[in-house]
């Protein structure tokens, strides 16, 4: 069959790859477009395989083996660098450009003129609520601010120390066991009803496991607060019942930096709640493995580390000994570089904005000209423009973190709150896809071949 013909037929079914599939492999010099042609030179063999949205299928490869026995060729991706794991419509990254979209809109306009729980409905259900849908959303939302009574006692079983990520990753799990109904996964209204609760309760979870750090009571939660005003005061509102309403900046600072942390595509915690959630497993076990993931320093980690090193330099005439020190391969820049972004993160800059705001209210965060000192320098150094590396989203938000009052270890736990309603829409809209199955990847076994315990 010419190609002309194998295209018009092609067209008839589906689409190219199923056509393919049935009339693997060609022989001919038969050629699609939108395809690559592959010779195996091993065997001669010449297979065409479809490109669709700019990717292949790793399936297609399994079909170019030298015998039947074989499997066929994997792709090999340690850390799944270039591999599309899903089809999603959530988030958009032009690294290169440095654009970041929710559902299509700009984070720039977001972060301005919407609020977090807005963001969270837009995330998980496409759309930005009607006046009517953010009522029932953010009422549903505040009436499940509360934990079981009983949080209180595993919490109060933490040492005084303990890291507040530790805290959540272990109560955000332990949630899953008062609410064996979010097993029913399938069923619409109880997604919804535990998508209520994690959003819900996150930020309750979060303010205890600081107050416990703290030796001070739990304050509950008040439903006459907004989601940000909510948690600052679950954070610091002192015991007794003085009255404590969070300072108005603070509040929209924290709101705008729940926005810009809200999703981020298929990041490393994003693909820990969709592999473990793809074992059909509850939604507060999934997400427990998602904090997990986020807790390391090369993740939501990160903002902790910025200010710890931010710190240990102390003036911003230890900045180029720092710069020396990260350019002989002696330690990482933290809140530099990007996996995605080969450009200026545009949060970081939202944030870098912001952050004359926060100051305006709390004092200036002496830490911060030590931090301008060290972008400028790094940005003006060829080791970081030849890699490409700029500010990323941790680089700046530790400092209004800090400058709000919390201290270190809690960043990343604001991170966690805010990636909350990321986290759930990336775990549903995988549930929902007909091509998703339970993650397991292949391997490229290097280990012994068959030995035996008693030969010697
Ligand atoms: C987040 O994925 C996401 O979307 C994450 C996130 C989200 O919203 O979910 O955006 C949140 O996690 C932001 C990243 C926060 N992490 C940090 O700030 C930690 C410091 N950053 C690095 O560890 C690093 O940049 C990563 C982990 C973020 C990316 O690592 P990559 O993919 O290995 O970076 P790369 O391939 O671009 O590196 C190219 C070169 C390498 O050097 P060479 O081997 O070419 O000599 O740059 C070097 C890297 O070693 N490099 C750094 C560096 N980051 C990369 N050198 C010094 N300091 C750094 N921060």
């Amino acid at each position: 069959m010419i190609a002309k013909e194998i295209f018009q037929s092609s067209l008839a079914v589906r689409d190219p790859i199923s056509f393919i599939r049935e009339n693997r492999p060609f022989e001919t010099s038969s050629v699609l477009t939108d395809s690559l042609s592959v010779k195996d030179n091993r065997t001669g063999k010449q297979y065409e395989i479809p490109i669709a949205e700019d990717a292949i299928r790793a399936a297609e490869l399994r079909k170019i083996k030298v015998s039947d026995s074989e499997l066929g060729v994997l792709s090999y991706d340690p850390s799944l660098a270039n591999t599309a794991s899903c089809r999603s419509k959530i988030t958009f990254i032009d690294g290169d450009a440095g654009i970041l979209r929710y559902r299509g809109y700009p984070i720039e306009e977001i972060a301005e003129k919407k609020e977090y729980l807005e963001v969270a409905y837009l995330l998980i259900n496409g759309e930005f609520p009607s006046k009517g849908e953010y009522e029932t959303w953010s009422k549903n939302i505040t009436y499940h601010t509360n934990v079981h009574e009983n949080v209180k006692k595993f919490m109060d079983g933490f040492h005084y120390d303990a890291h507040p990520m530790g805290m959540l990753v272990s109560s955000v799990a332990a949630l899953s066991t008062f609410y064996p109904d979010a097993k029913q996964i399938f069923q619409e209204q109880s997604r919804q009803l535990q998508i209520y609760r994690l959003v819900g309760k996150i930020p309750t979870l979060a303010a205890f496991a600081y107050r416990h750090s703290q030796g001070m009571p739990y304050n509950y939660p008040r439903n006459d607060l907004s989601y940000s005003e909510n948690f600052l005061s679950m954070m610091f509102r002192p015991p007794g019942y003085s009255p404590y309403h969070p300072d108005p900046v603070l509040a929209k600072a924290l709101n705008v930096l729940f926005i810009l942390h809200a999703d981020h595509e298929q990041n490393c915690s994003s693909t820990a709640m969709r592999v473990v959630g793809s074992s059909h497993v509850d939604p507060f076990s999934a997400a427990a493995a998602a904090i997990a993931g986020l807790y390391g320093p090369l993740h939501g980690g990160a903002n902790e580390e910025v200010v710890r090193m931010l710190e240990e330099i102390g003036s911003k005439e230890k900045v180029p000994e720092i710069i020396r020190q990260v350019k002989e391969g002696k330690r990482l820049l933290f809140g530099f570089g990007h996996r995605i972004y080969k450009n200026y993160d545009p949060r970081a800059q939202i944030i870098k904005k912001m952050a004359d705001n926060v100051f305006g209210v709390t004092g200036k965060n002496s830490l911060l000209e030590i931090a301008l000192e060290l972008e400028k320098t790094a940005l003006s150094d060829d080791y970081f423009i030849k890699r490409k590396l700029y500010p990323n989203v941790d680089f700046y938000s530790g400092l209004i973190y800090q400058a709000i009052g919390l201290p270190v270890e809690m960043f990343p736990v604001v991170f966690a709150i805010a990636r909350m309603s990321g986290w759930l829409a990336q775990w549903q809209e995988m549930l929902l896809d007909s091509e998703q199955k339970i993650a397991r990847p292949r391997q490229i076994y290097t280990g012994y071949a068959e030995r035996h315990i008693d030969s010697k």
